[in-house]
Protein backbone atom coordinates (compact mmCIF):
# COMPACT_ATOMS: atom_id res chain seq x y z
CA UNK A 1 0.00 0.00 0.00
CA UNK A 2 1.48 3.46 -1.00
CA UNK A 3 1.00 5.93 2.01
CA UNK A 4 -1.49 8.62 1.19
CA UNK A 5 0.94 11.56 1.08
CA UNK A 6 3.12 10.36 -1.96
CA UNK A 7 -0.29 9.07 -4.10
CA UNK A 8 -0.55 11.45 -7.21
CA UNK A 9 -3.97 12.95 -7.48
CA UNK A 10 -5.41 10.38 -9.78
CA UNK A 11 -4.54 7.81 -7.66
CA UNK A 12 -6.23 9.60 -5.01
CA UNK A 13 -9.00 9.67 -7.36
CA UNK A 14 -9.27 6.04 -7.75
CA UNK A 15 -8.51 5.08 -3.82
CA UNK A 16 -11.41 7.49 -2.98
CA UNK A 17 -13.99 5.59 -5.14
CA UNK A 18 -12.61 2.02 -4.04
CA UNK A 19 -13.02 3.00 -0.66
CA UNK A 20 -16.71 4.64 -1.16
CA UNK A 21 -17.84 1.78 -2.79
CA UNK A 22 -16.72 -0.63 0.15
CA UNK A 23 -17.64 2.23 2.33
CA UNK A 24 -20.95 1.79 0.62
CA UNK A 25 -21.58 -1.93 0.60
CA UNK A 26 -20.92 -2.11 4.81
CA UNK A 27 -23.37 0.46 4.84
CA UNK A 28 -26.39 -1.55 3.47
CA UNK A 29 -25.53 -3.97 5.97
CA UNK A 30 -27.50 -1.86 8.04
CA UNK A 31 -25.46 -2.33 10.98
CA UNK A 32 -26.06 -1.46 14.42
CA UNK A 33 -23.01 -1.60 16.46
CA UNK A 34 -21.61 0.60 19.71
CA UNK A 35 -18.01 1.61 20.51
CA UNK A 36 -18.69 4.12 22.84
CA UNK A 37 -18.45 3.40 26.32
CA UNK A 38 -16.12 1.42 28.61
CA UNK A 39 -18.31 -0.90 29.73
CA UNK A 40 -17.76 -4.83 30.57
CA UNK A 41 -18.69 -7.22 28.49
CA UNK A 42 -21.82 -9.87 29.27
CA UNK A 43 -19.27 -12.13 29.62
CA UNK A 44 -17.11 -10.12 32.28
CA UNK A 45 -20.17 -9.69 34.55
CA UNK A 46 -21.00 -13.61 34.55
CA UNK A 47 -17.47 -14.78 35.42
CA UNK A 48 -17.83 -12.35 38.80
CA UNK A 49 -21.30 -13.00 39.59
CA UNK A 50 -20.51 -15.56 42.27
CA UNK A 51 -20.81 -12.03 43.92
CA UNK A 52 -23.93 -12.95 44.75
CA UNK A 53 -23.70 -15.96 46.59
CA UNK A 54 -21.59 -14.76 49.10
CA UNK A 55 -23.46 -13.64 51.69
CA UNK A 56 -26.32 -16.09 52.18
CA UNK A 57 -27.39 -16.37 55.63
CA UNK A 58 -27.92 -13.54 58.69
CA UNK A 59 -24.53 -14.67 60.06
CA UNK A 60 -22.64 -13.71 56.95
CA UNK A 61 -23.80 -10.22 56.95
CA UNK A 62 -21.31 -9.50 60.14
CA UNK A 63 -18.23 -7.86 59.53
CA UNK A 64 -16.59 -8.95 63.22
CA UNK A 65 -19.31 -7.22 65.45
CA UNK A 66 -20.59 -4.89 62.62
CA UNK A 67 -23.92 -6.13 61.22
CA UNK A 68 -23.42 -4.57 57.62
CA UNK A 69 -27.56 -4.42 57.33
CA UNK A 70 -27.51 -2.05 59.80
CA UNK A 71 -26.75 1.92 59.71
CA UNK A 72 -23.64 3.27 60.97
CA UNK A 73 -20.01 2.98 59.94
CA UNK A 74 -19.92 5.97 57.79
CA UNK A 75 -16.16 5.71 56.33
CA UNK A 76 -16.88 2.08 55.46
CA UNK A 77 -17.12 -1.61 57.24
CA UNK A 78 -13.60 -2.17 58.68
CA UNK A 79 -12.91 -5.14 56.46
CA UNK A 80 -13.90 -2.85 53.20
CA UNK A 81 -10.86 -0.28 54.30
CA UNK A 82 -8.36 -2.37 54.80
CA UNK A 83 -8.96 -4.08 51.69
CA UNK A 84 -9.08 -0.78 49.89
CA UNK A 85 -5.90 0.01 51.87
CA UNK A 86 -4.36 -3.08 50.09
CA UNK A 87 -5.26 -2.26 46.74
CA UNK A 88 -4.01 1.43 46.92
CA UNK A 89 -0.97 1.24 49.07
CA UNK A 90 -2.13 3.41 52.01
CA UNK A 91 -3.44 2.93 55.51
CA UNK A 92 -7.00 1.75 56.07
CA UNK A 93 -7.65 5.02 58.30
CA UNK A 94 -6.66 7.14 55.08
CA UNK A 95 -9.81 5.43 52.94
CA UNK A 96 -13.17 6.07 52.70
CA UNK A 97 -15.60 3.53 50.97
CA UNK A 98 -18.72 5.43 48.88
CA UNK A 99 -21.34 3.44 47.55
CA UNK A 100 -21.45 2.14 43.60
CA UNK A 101 -19.81 5.29 41.78
CA UNK A 102 -16.23 6.84 42.34
CA UNK A 103 -17.54 9.48 40.44
CA UNK A 104 -20.64 10.38 42.21
CA UNK A 105 -17.38 11.07 45.48
CA UNK A 106 -15.53 13.17 42.84
CA UNK A 107 -18.73 15.58 42.24
CA UNK A 108 -19.62 15.04 45.72
CA UNK A 109 -15.77 16.95 46.66
CA UNK A 110 -16.68 19.65 43.90
CA UNK A 111 -20.15 20.62 45.05
CA UNK A 112 -19.26 20.73 48.81
CA UNK A 113 -15.95 22.88 47.93
CA UNK A 114 -18.10 24.65 46.41
CA UNK A 115 -20.93 25.54 49.11
CA UNK A 116 -18.48 25.07 51.74
CA UNK A 117 -14.97 24.77 50.70
CA UNK A 118 -12.57 22.08 51.37
CA UNK A 119 -10.85 21.37 54.73
CA UNK A 120 -7.96 24.24 54.11
CA UNK A 121 -10.23 27.07 51.71
CA UNK A 122 -10.21 30.36 52.95
CA UNK A 123 -13.89 30.57 51.49
CA UNK A 124 -16.21 28.35 49.82
CA UNK A 125 -15.51 28.04 45.83
CA UNK A 126 -19.13 30.03 45.06
CA UNK A 127 -17.90 33.28 46.79
CA UNK A 128 -14.59 33.43 44.93
CA UNK A 129 -14.42 35.65 41.91
CA UNK A 130 -13.93 32.54 39.46
CA UNK A 131 -12.26 29.03 39.67
CA UNK A 132 -10.36 27.54 37.20
CA UNK A 133 -9.61 23.78 36.96
CA UNK A 134 -6.86 22.22 34.88
CA UNK A 135 -7.58 19.54 32.75
CA UNK A 136 -4.71 17.41 30.77
CA UNK A 137 -6.47 16.14 27.62
CA UNK A 138 -7.39 14.05 25.74
CA UNK A 139 -9.04 13.38 29.43
CA UNK A 140 -12.01 11.37 30.52
CA UNK A 141 -15.58 13.28 29.47
CA UNK A 142 -17.07 13.54 32.67
CA UNK A 143 -13.86 15.55 34.73
CA UNK A 144 -14.85 17.95 32.41
CA UNK A 145 -18.52 17.67 32.89
CA UNK A 146 -18.39 17.96 36.48
CA UNK A 147 -16.12 20.90 36.55
CA UNK A 148 -18.48 22.75 33.80
CA UNK A 149 -21.55 21.96 35.86
CA UNK A 150 -19.69 23.82 38.60
CA UNK A 151 -18.74 27.12 36.48
CA UNK A 152 -15.27 26.06 36.71
CA UNK A 153 -12.89 27.33 33.63
CA UNK A 154 -11.77 24.66 32.06
CA UNK A 155 -8.01 24.92 30.95
CA UNK A 156 -6.50 22.55 28.58
CA UNK A 157 -2.97 21.06 29.25
CA UNK A 158 -1.69 18.70 26.64
CA UNK A 159 -0.77 14.42 27.72
CA UNK A 160 2.36 13.78 27.07
CA UNK A 161 3.34 9.97 26.65
CA UNK A 162 4.71 10.53 30.17
CA UNK A 163 1.18 12.46 31.35
CA UNK A 164 0.29 15.71 31.73
CA UNK A 165 2.91 18.87 30.50
CA UNK A 166 4.37 19.31 33.94
CA UNK A 167 5.73 22.12 32.69
CA UNK A 168 2.34 24.09 32.30
CA UNK A 169 0.84 22.56 35.06
CA UNK A 170 3.78 23.98 37.56
CA UNK A 171 3.32 27.09 36.13
CA UNK A 172 -0.38 27.25 36.24
CA UNK A 173 -0.71 26.20 40.23
CA UNK A 174 0.84 29.59 40.61
CA UNK A 175 -3.08 31.39 39.89
CA UNK A 176 -4.42 31.04 43.51
CA UNK A 177 -7.72 30.62 41.35
CA UNK A 178 -6.50 27.62 40.06
CA UNK A 179 -8.28 25.06 42.30
CA UNK A 180 -8.33 21.56 40.95
CA UNK A 181 -6.37 19.26 38.22
CA UNK A 182 -8.18 16.01 37.47
CA UNK A 183 -5.98 12.98 36.17
CA UNK A 184 -6.03 9.07 35.48
CA UNK A 185 -2.43 8.34 36.57
CA UNK A 186 -2.71 4.72 35.09
CA UNK A 187 -3.79 3.71 32.02
CA UNK A 188 -5.17 7.53 31.31
CA UNK A 189 -8.92 7.43 29.68
CA UNK A 190 -7.88 7.75 26.77
CA UNK A 191 -4.46 7.40 26.35
CA UNK A 192 -3.45 4.30 27.78
CA UNK A 193 -0.41 6.21 29.77
CA UNK A 194 0.92 5.15 32.81
CA UNK A 195 2.46 8.67 33.95
CA UNK A 196 6.10 8.18 35.10
CA UNK A 197 7.60 8.45 38.22
CA UNK A 198 9.09 11.65 37.60
CA UNK A 199 5.39 12.94 36.46
CA UNK A 200 4.27 11.66 39.79
CA UNK A 201 6.69 13.01 41.77
CA UNK A 202 6.28 16.47 40.35
CA UNK A 203 2.65 16.34 41.51
CA UNK A 204 3.62 15.29 45.08
CA UNK A 205 5.78 18.62 45.24
CA UNK A 206 3.66 20.94 43.06
CA UNK A 207 3.56 24.10 45.64
CA UNK A 208 0.45 25.91 44.77
CA UNK A 209 -0.88 29.26 45.68
CA UNK A 210 -3.94 28.18 46.17
CA UNK A 211 -3.87 26.93 49.82
CA UNK A 212 -6.94 24.28 49.06
CA UNK A 213 -5.65 23.56 45.68
CA UNK A 214 -7.14 19.54 45.15
CA UNK A 215 -5.22 16.80 43.13
CA UNK A 216 -8.19 14.80 41.62
CA UNK A 217 -6.17 11.53 41.65
CA UNK A 218 -8.69 9.08 39.29
CA UNK A 219 -7.16 5.59 39.88
CA UNK A 220 -10.13 4.20 38.09
CA UNK A 221 -7.77 1.46 36.12
CA UNK A 222 -5.18 0.81 38.86
CA UNK A 223 -5.37 -3.16 38.21
CA UNK A 224 -6.77 -3.56 35.09
CA UNK A 225 -3.94 -4.63 32.81
CA UNK A 226 -5.41 -6.77 30.12
CA UNK A 227 -1.64 -8.02 28.81
CA UNK A 228 1.47 -9.00 30.63
CA UNK A 229 2.06 -8.95 34.37
CA UNK A 230 0.80 -6.03 36.80
CA UNK A 231 2.38 -2.41 37.25
CA UNK A 232 2.73 -1.69 40.45
CA UNK A 233 2.00 2.23 41.13
CA UNK A 234 3.07 4.00 43.99
CA UNK A 235 0.81 5.54 46.87
CA UNK A 236 0.24 9.26 45.96
CA UNK A 237 -1.23 9.67 49.57
CA UNK A 238 1.77 9.45 51.26
CA UNK A 239 4.07 10.86 48.69
CA UNK A 240 1.89 13.97 49.33
CA UNK A 241 2.39 13.64 52.84
CA UNK A 242 6.20 13.48 52.62
CA UNK A 243 6.26 16.61 50.56
CA UNK A 244 4.43 18.63 52.89
CA UNK A 245 0.81 18.72 51.40
CA UNK A 246 -1.19 15.65 52.88
CA UNK A 247 -4.37 17.02 52.06
CA UNK A 248 -3.64 18.22 48.48
CA UNK A 249 -4.70 15.02 46.80
CA UNK A 250 -7.85 13.05 46.67
CA UNK A 251 -7.52 9.82 45.28
CA UNK A 252 -10.80 7.30 43.60
CA UNK A 253 -10.99 3.61 42.51
CA UNK A 254 -13.91 1.52 42.27
CA UNK A 255 -14.98 -2.04 41.62
CA UNK A 256 -16.82 -1.20 38.41
CA UNK A 257 -14.55 -2.48 36.13
CA UNK A 258 -13.49 -5.67 38.59
CA UNK A 259 -17.34 -6.53 39.34
CA UNK A 260 -20.29 -4.94 38.38
CA UNK A 261 -20.54 -1.73 36.84
CA UNK A 262 -22.92 0.40 38.50
CA UNK A 263 -23.61 -2.43 40.91
CA UNK A 264 -19.96 -1.97 42.98
CA UNK A 265 -17.98 -0.38 45.70
CA UNK A 266 -15.96 2.77 45.54
CA UNK A 267 -13.51 4.41 47.58
CA UNK A 268 -11.57 7.20 48.14
CA UNK A 269 -8.34 7.53 49.76
CA UNK A 270 -7.13 11.03 51.17
CA UNK A 271 -4.92 12.59 54.24
CA UNK A 272 -6.85 11.03 57.67
CA UNK A 273 -7.73 15.22 58.10
CA UNK A 274 -9.44 15.13 55.06
CA UNK A 275 -11.40 11.71 56.12
CA UNK A 276 -12.46 13.23 58.90
CA UNK A 277 -13.89 16.12 57.25
CA UNK A 278 -15.59 14.25 54.69
CA UNK A 279 -17.01 12.02 57.20
CA UNK A 280 -18.29 14.82 58.66
CA UNK A 281 -19.60 16.63 55.84
CA UNK A 282 -21.15 13.35 53.91
CA UNK A 283 -22.62 12.61 57.06
CA UNK A 284 -25.10 15.26 56.83
CA UNK A 285 -26.55 13.54 53.48
CA UNK A 286 -25.92 9.66 54.93
CA UNK A 287 -25.96 7.70 57.54
CA UNK A 288 -24.65 4.78 55.97
CA UNK A 289 -23.21 3.43 52.31
CA UNK A 290 -24.58 0.21 51.33
CA UNK A 291 -21.97 -1.86 54.01
CA UNK A 292 -24.31 -5.12 52.60
CA UNK A 293 -22.78 -4.92 49.06
CA UNK A 294 -19.22 -3.72 50.60
CA UNK A 295 -19.07 -7.24 52.78
CA UNK A 296 -20.10 -9.04 50.03
CA UNK A 297 -17.37 -8.08 48.12
CA UNK A 298 -14.76 -8.04 50.66
CA UNK A 299 -15.76 -11.20 51.20
CA UNK A 300 -15.90 -12.12 47.00
CA UNK A 301 -12.31 -10.32 46.68
CA UNK A 302 -10.46 -11.06 49.67
CA UNK A 303 -7.49 -8.88 49.47
CA UNK A 304 -5.06 -7.09 46.25
CA UNK A 305 -3.87 -10.69 45.22
CA UNK A 306 -6.97 -12.22 44.64
CA UNK A 307 -8.04 -9.59 43.14
CA UNK A 308 -5.44 -9.17 40.72
CA UNK A 309 -6.04 -13.41 39.99
CA UNK A 310 -9.58 -12.09 39.00
CA UNK A 311 -8.25 -9.47 36.64
CA UNK A 312 -6.31 -12.16 34.88
CA UNK A 313 -9.89 -13.86 34.03
CA UNK A 314 -11.18 -10.13 33.04
CA UNK A 315 -7.85 -9.77 30.68
CA UNK A 316 -8.61 -13.09 28.79
CA UNK A 317 -12.15 -11.53 27.78
CA UNK A 318 -10.28 -7.87 27.17
CA UNK A 319 -7.42 -9.19 25.15
CA UNK A 320 -8.55 -10.27 21.95
CA UNK A 321 -11.02 -7.37 21.99
CA UNK A 322 -7.96 -4.90 21.95
CA UNK A 323 -6.16 -7.12 19.63
CA UNK A 324 -8.62 -6.99 16.87
CA UNK A 325 -8.56 -3.31 17.74
CA UNK A 326 -4.89 -3.45 16.73
CA UNK A 327 -4.80 -5.72 14.18
CA UNK A 328 -7.54 -4.04 11.67
CA UNK A 329 -5.50 -0.45 12.62
CA UNK A 330 -1.91 -1.72 11.73
CA UNK A 331 -2.89 -4.04 8.58
CA UNK A 332 -5.61 -1.30 6.87
CA UNK A 333 -4.40 2.13 8.24
CA UNK A 334 -0.55 1.77 9.21
CA UNK A 335 0.91 1.52 5.52
CA UNK A 336 -1.21 4.59 4.54
CA UNK A 337 0.94 6.80 7.20
CA UNK A 338 -2.11 9.41 7.99
CA UNK A 339 -3.14 8.52 11.60
CA UNK A 340 -1.39 7.20 14.55
CA UNK A 341 -3.01 5.42 17.64
CA UNK A 342 -2.00 4.18 21.46
CA UNK A 343 -1.50 0.35 22.14
CA UNK A 344 -2.05 0.18 25.81
CA UNK A 345 -1.39 -2.76 28.01
CA UNK A 346 -4.41 -2.03 30.41
CA UNK A 347 -7.23 0.35 31.04
CA UNK A 348 -10.54 0.16 28.36
CA UNK A 349 -9.77 2.72 25.66
CA UNK A 350 -7.51 2.83 22.54
CA UNK A 351 -6.97 6.65 21.59
CA UNK A 352 -6.91 6.90 18.09
CA UNK A 353 -5.20 10.23 16.05
CA UNK A 354 -7.06 10.51 12.72
CA UNK A 355 -4.92 13.16 10.13
CA UNK A 356 -6.18 16.29 11.82
CA UNK A 357 -9.57 17.94 10.84
CA UNK A 358 -11.21 14.92 10.61
CA UNK A 359 -11.91 13.19 13.31
CA UNK A 360 -15.68 14.84 13.34
CA UNK A 361 -16.31 13.59 9.98
CA UNK A 362 -15.00 10.16 11.09
CA UNK A 363 -17.20 10.14 13.25
CA UNK A 364 -20.14 10.86 11.11
CA UNK A 365 -19.16 8.36 8.86
CA UNK A 366 -19.24 5.68 11.16
CA UNK A 367 -22.36 6.73 12.88
CA UNK A 368 -23.82 6.81 9.15
CA UNK A 369 -23.02 2.64 8.60
CA UNK A 370 -24.29 2.35 11.70
CA UNK A 371 -21.18 2.45 14.43
CA UNK A 372 -21.80 4.17 17.37
CA UNK A 373 -18.48 5.90 18.64
CA UNK A 374 -17.52 8.29 21.97
CA UNK A 375 -18.46 11.69 20.32
CA UNK A 376 -15.14 13.44 18.85
CA UNK A 377 -14.26 16.36 21.19
CA UNK A 378 -15.04 14.73 24.10
CA UNK A 379 -11.93 14.08 25.12
CA UNK A 380 -11.08 17.41 25.53
CA UNK A 381 -12.53 20.16 27.60
CA UNK A 382 -15.93 22.23 26.22
CA UNK A 383 -15.92 19.15 23.67
CA UNK A 384 -13.32 21.13 21.43
CA UNK A 385 -10.19 19.21 20.08
CA UNK A 386 -7.67 21.85 18.88
CA UNK A 387 -6.82 19.51 16.24
CA UNK A 388 -10.09 17.70 15.39
CA UNK A 389 -8.40 14.41 15.40
CA UNK A 390 -8.55 12.59 19.03
CA UNK A 391 -11.40 9.61 18.50
CA UNK A 392 -11.91 7.20 21.84
CA UNK A 393 -12.02 3.44 21.13
CA UNK A 394 -14.34 1.54 23.80
CA UNK A 395 -13.94 -2.61 22.31
CA UNK A 396 -14.63 -3.87 25.22
CA UNK A 397 -18.44 -4.06 25.39
CA UNK A 398 -19.26 -6.08 21.57
CA UNK A 399 -17.91 -9.81 21.37
CA UNK A 400 -15.58 -9.88 19.03
CA UNK A 401 -17.40 -11.14 15.67
CA UNK A 402 -19.18 -7.45 16.27
CA UNK A 403 -15.74 -5.88 16.88
CA UNK A 404 -14.82 -6.77 13.47
CA UNK A 405 -17.30 -5.29 11.52
CA UNK A 406 -17.29 -2.37 13.86
CA UNK A 407 -13.48 -2.29 13.24
CA UNK A 408 -14.28 -2.53 9.22
CA UNK A 409 -16.67 0.20 9.25
CA UNK A 410 -13.81 2.53 11.37
CA UNK A 411 -11.08 2.15 8.87
CA UNK A 412 -13.08 2.59 5.87
CA UNK A 413 -14.36 5.96 7.87
CA UNK A 414 -11.01 6.80 8.23
CA UNK A 415 -9.83 6.00 4.96
CA UNK A 416 -12.84 7.97 3.57
CA UNK A 417 -12.09 11.02 6.01
CA UNK A 418 -8.79 11.54 4.76
CA UNK A 419 -9.07 11.01 0.79
CA UNK A 420 -11.67 13.52 1.10
CA UNK A 421 -9.32 16.49 3.28
CA UNK A 422 -6.73 15.30 0.73
CA UNK A 423 -8.52 15.59 -2.27
CA UNK A 424 -10.37 18.83 -1.25
CA UNK A 425 -7.05 20.25 -0.35
CA UNK A 426 -6.11 19.63 -4.10
C1 LIG B 1 -11.29 7.52 34.43
C2 LIG B 1 -12.60 7.05 34.94
N1 LIG B 1 -13.01 7.40 36.16
C3 LIG B 1 -14.19 7.00 36.66
C4 LIG B 1 -15.03 6.21 35.92
C5 LIG B 1 -16.34 5.82 36.50
O1 LIG B 1 -16.12 5.09 37.66
P1 LIG B 1 -17.29 4.71 38.65
O2 LIG B 1 -18.13 3.67 38.01
O3 LIG B 1 -16.59 4.24 39.87
O4 LIG B 1 -18.08 5.96 38.90
C6 LIG B 1 -14.66 5.82 34.62
C7 LIG B 1 -15.56 5.00 33.81
O5 LIG B 1 -15.42 4.85 32.62
C8 LIG B 1 -13.42 6.25 34.13
O6 LIG B 1 -13.00 5.92 32.90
Amino acid sequence: MTPYSCMTRDELEAAYTQVLSQYDACKAQGLKLNMARGKPAKKQLDLVSDLLNVLQTPEDCFDGDIDSRNYGELAGLPSARAYWADVLGCKASEIFVGGAASLNMMCDIVSRAYTHGLLNSPRPWCKEEKIKFLCPAPGYDRHFQIGEFYGAELIYIPMTATGPDMDMVEEYVKDPLVKMIWVVPKYSNPDGIIFSDETIQRFANLKPAAPDFAIIWDNAYCIHEFKGDYVPFPDIISMCRDAGRPDMVFEFASTSKITFAGGGTSCMAASEANIQYFTGVFGVQMISYDKVNQLRHVKFLKDKAHTLEIMKRHASVMAPKFECVSRWLNQEIAPLGFAHWNDPKGGYFVSLYTMPGTAKRTWQLCKEAGVVMTNAGATYPYRKDPNDSNLRIAPSLPPVEELEKAMEVLCLSLKLSALEKLLEKL
